[in-house]
Formats: C-alpha cells, sequence, structure tokens
C-alpha cells in the first residue's frame, strides 16, 4: 500500500529488468542526455546542488521521493524526483531508465516535461516542470468547496487526458499506471499533464509478453486482472474511463483490494462477461467457470452523475473485449463530444519529436490517426 491507501502497482521488479553497470551510469547518463537534447548538468553533488535547491517534499512514490525545488539560474519551479541508485552497485533502476527514456523523447502540451537529469554518487535526480498539484489532489480540494466538479471542468480534462495518451500510444508506448495520482494539473491554466512513466513500456507488434501486475489495482483493465500478458494500449484506455467516472462521481466505482475483488466488482457493475460480450472471456489465464453470474447494473446506478453521452461514452470505454475497446483517437472524435476542448494546434501540427518517435504508430487499437481526423462541424454537447 502507498501513503494514499491505494495498492501500489509496482508490486515486484519490473519485466525487462535492465540496470546499467557501475562504470556505465554517469557516460551512459550524459550520453542519454545527449540524445535528448537536455542539458544534463555534471554528475558531481557540488554542482547540482548548487543549481538546484530542493525546498520540501511533495510526493512520495514507490521509487523515490519528489521534492519541490528552485532552478536557481533562472528562478524557475521545479520538481525534482529523486531515486536511490541501487544500493549493491548496479546502477540505474530499469523503472528510471525507462521513465528518462520515453519522457526525454516525448514533446506534447499533455505530458509534463522533463528538464534535467543528474547522477550523484548514491541517487540520481530526474528534473521536471513544476505543476500545481496531481489530479487526486486537484479533485479534494474542490471537495471542500463543491460537492462534484463542473461537469465541463472533467470534459475539458478527459480531453486533454485523451490528447496526451493517444500521443504516447503513438509512439507505440504504453503507459500502463494511469491513475490520478500521475496526473498533474496546472491550475491556472487548466491544463493536465500525464506524468509517472516509471512503468511505460514500448509494445511491438507482433505483441511481446508483458508482466501484468501493472497500474493501480483500482484501475486495472479486467483482461489485465485475468492474466493476460499480450496486452495494448486499451488497458490505458480502461483505466482513463475508471477516472473518468471517479471525477464525475467523486468515488472510484471499483475500490478492490485484491485481484478477485477487483474482477468481482467489474463483473457486478458491468455483467460477468460471456461468449458474446467478450469471446475470448473463456480463454484468459485465470478464468473460472465457477466466476458468479452476475447480471449488468445500469449505467445511472454505476454512475449517477453521469450526462446521457458521457455513458454512451463511457460504454465504449469499458468494452470488456480489449480488441473492441474504443482507442483514444476514436474517442476524441466521438460525435463532437470534446470539439470545444481539443487543441485543434496538435491535430495540425507537424511532427516535432526529435527522434521522429512518431512517425509509426503501431497500435493494433489506434487505426484512426489523430492528426488526420477531421471533425465534422455540428454542435458540441
Ligand atoms: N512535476 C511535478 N509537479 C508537481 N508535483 C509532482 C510532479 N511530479 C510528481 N509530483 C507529485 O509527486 C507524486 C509522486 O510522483 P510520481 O508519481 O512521478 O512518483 P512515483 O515514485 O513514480 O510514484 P508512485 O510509484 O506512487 O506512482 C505525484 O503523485 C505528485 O503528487
Ligand atoms: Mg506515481
Amino acid at each position: 500500500m502507498n501513503q494514499r491507501g491505494q495498492p501500489s502497482s509496482r508490486r515486484r521488479e519490473d519485466d525487462e529488468g535492465y540496470q546499467a553497470r557501475p562504470s556505465e551510469q554517469k557516460a551512459d547518463v550524459r550520453i542519454l542526455c545527449k540524445k535528448l537534447g537536455l542539458e544534463n548538468q555534471k554528475s558531481n553533488t557540488c554542482s547540482h546542488k548548487q543549481i538546484y535547491k530542493l525546498t520540501h517534499i511533495i510526493g512520495e512514490g514507490t521509487y523515490g521521493v519528489v521534492h519541490r525545488g528552485v532552478d536557481t539560474r533562472s528562478n524557475r519551479m521545479v520538481a525534482i524526483k529523486q531515486m536511490a541508485l541501487d544500493p549493491d552497485g548496479q546502477g540505474l533502476p530499469s523503472v528510471a531508465l525507462r521513465e528518462i527514456t520515453h519522457l526525454g523523447q516525448m514533446d506534447h502540451k499533455n505530458i509534463v516535461n522533463m528538464l534535467d537529469l543528474v547522477v550523484a554518487e548514491k541517487h540520481m535526480m530526474v528534473v521536471f516542470e513544476y505543476l500545481d498539484m496531481d489530479l487526486r489532489q486537484y479533485q479534494n480540494n474542490q471537495m471542500k468547496k463543491v460537492k462534484y466538479l463542473p461537469f465541463e471542468t472533467i470534459r475539458l480534462f478527459l480531453c486533454q487526458m485523451l490528447q496526451g495518451l493517444s500521443y504516447i500510444h503513438s509512439c507505440s508506448v504504453i503507459h500502463r499506471d494511469m491513475k490520478p495520482q500521475n496526473v498533474l494539473v496546472d491550475v491556472k491554466n487548466m491544463v493536465v499533464k500525464i506524468g509517472d512513466f516509471g512503468l511505460a513500456r514500448i509494445y511491438t507488434v507482433p505483441l511481446r509478453e508483458m508482466t501484468n501486475e501493472v497500474v493501480t489495482l483500482w484501475y486495472r483493465a479486467p483482461e489485465l486482472l485475468l492474466g493476460t500478458e499480450l496486452y495494448t494500449t486499451s488497458t490505458d484506455v480502461w483505466s482513463l474511463a475508471v477516472m473518468f467516472i471517479e471525477l464525475m462521481e467523486n468515488n472510484c466505482p471499483f475500490n478492490p483490494d485484491c485481484e478477485i475483488r477487483a474482477l468481482h466488482m467489474i463483473f457486478q457493475a458491468l455483467g460477468t462477461p460471456n461468449a458474446l460480450t467478450w469471446p475470448d472471456f473463456a480463454n484468459q489465464k485465470h478464468f473460472c467457470d465457477a466466476f458468479p453470474k452476475w447480471a449488468a447494473k445500469s449505467w445511472k446506478e454505476i454512475s449517477p452523475h453521469a450526462p446521457p453521452l458521457a455513458i454512451e461514452l463511457l460504454k465504449l470505454m469499458l468494452v470488456y473485449d480489449p480488441s473492441k475497446r474504443i482507442s483514444c483517437d476514436e474517442a476524441l472524435c466521438y460525435k463532437d463530444f470534446f470539439k470545444a476542448h481539443i487543441d485543434q494546434r496538435l491535430m495540425d501540427e507537424p511532427d516535432t519529436s526529435p527522434s521522429g518517435l512518431r512517425l509509426n504508430p503501431l497500435s493494433p487499437r489506434t487505426p484512426v490517426s489523430f492528426k488526420k481526423t477531421k471533425l465534422t462541424p455540428t454542435s458540441a454537447h
């Protein structure tokens, strides 16, 4: 469990397990920074202590502590994630390497910007742009003033999260840990940005096996709970749908404390899957004939504050069969639901990613290219 009482998604060492050898660390970081176009401070403790003044701790995650700090050169506020290097001298943790590699190559308004990387003797610091708070904190703060978030705010945030995820997916990366604590909010500008890429993975076609123990239990897709190791971007869409309901209801629809309870809660709400709703259900690794057969609840029961169009969208995002689940691109075009909030510039801009990372989207669930999609000019809902 983490400090917020939610089970952590990182219960065992991840599936990639790459660790740089000690002698490779500093050289690696410099090469990595150069490749990623980052500033990289010289890897000596004295210089980075002078440049970055840490003020206080703003978050504590499974793999490190996040501080608020100031870049004394520009007086810019930054967030600094500090991760211990492996005490037995085994090098950079693979989670850290993953976060740096993915974030360093991404450039999108709805993805947190990584600014710098520092490796000292015992720890490593990743420097990010600072945002006011995460989405969980934002919702908790707002709940002191109002009972429910205004629907327009929710729609705006959902649209931005979909745009961020769509970009991530078009880079052939699955985030794998979508939850309110990993989405950051710029309150003044009402912009949300996806962060924490510690569990993100590049995926390939044909799919490679990956660990299914990802995504905090509350937001975990049923195929992961049922043991699939071949999964795609659609798992992120499921997590986002659960977050969507949580924003509307001020309550997470599923708050299980173990995997079987998580499955039961989903089945109780959406109905136990069958050969019609999920043809591959019985082939899932942890399928059990004895699963209780629940009928689906009404959507008014599942999400009483969701307007009709939001329910229609949720139905598409929470489809059991991952291959039939709506993609982020498709959701963004859903019946002009997001028309007023979509950032048209992101759709028209040429690809600016330094590595050309976006040129070849591989997702089997992203048949529609976001940049090429045209919205039809009918009324916004
Ligand atoms: N750039 C930032 N600006 C403001 N706050 C941040 C920023 N980055 C992280 N935080 C805060 O720190 C918390 C932990 O950060 P993050 O999720 O990146 O770390 P983590 O170690 O991977 O956490 P966990 O394993 O619990 O998911 C976030 O939930 C958020 O509250
Ligand atoms: Mg996190």
